[in-house]
């Protein structure tokens, strides 16, 4: 039986350190990665980081995760406001999946304030810089164990 949380970076996001850091950060996809891992591990889960710049990578991979992972933080990039494929793929599979951004998507550009996937995720973390993956982790392993410690 799976115990891992899967981590999908979607479009981009393999450029973090270089891309627009002043909206980004300038802490590298390396070390954000490296800061993911050790807070799912720390958590008692496996940890997977996978990231694509394609649609449909994304989503074979999601598929992938209903047969081998427990849930998925997803940071789906700007596909988050404009595919509906990814949503459906989202609706598709029986495992939780939070949406994260690590900017606030709210406070900026328009199209932005839109998420097609927000609907068939279990939640959604943003604004909160590389700590919204921390958040979103937490959130998700708290639902995986019905919150138990309240
Ligand atoms: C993002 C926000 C999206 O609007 C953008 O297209 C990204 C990153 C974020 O993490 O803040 O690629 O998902």
């Amino acid at each position: 039986m799976s115990n891992r949380i899967l981590i999908i970076h979607g479009p981009n996001l393999n450029l973090l350190g270089e891309r627009e850091p002043n909206v980004y950060g300038n802490q590298s996809y390396v070390a954000l990665n490296d800061m993911i891992t050790s807070h799912v591990e720390s958590l008692g889960y496996e940890c997977e980081v996978f990231q694509s710049n394609h649609e449909g990578a994304i989503i074979d991979r999601l598929h992938q995760a209903r047969l081998d992972s427990v849930g998925v933080v997803l940071n789906a990039g700007a596909y988050t406001h404009y595919s509906y494929a990814i949503r459906d793929a989202i609706a598709t599979i029986n495992i939780p999946v939070i949406e994260v951004h690590i900017s606030n998507v709210h406070a900026r550009d328009e199209f932005r304030k839109n998420s097609v996937i927000a609907p068939v995720c279990k939640g959604t973390i943003a604004g909160f810089g590389r700590d919204s993956y921390i958040l979103a982790i937490t959130g998700l392993v708290r639902m995986l164990e019905g919150a138990k410690n309240d």
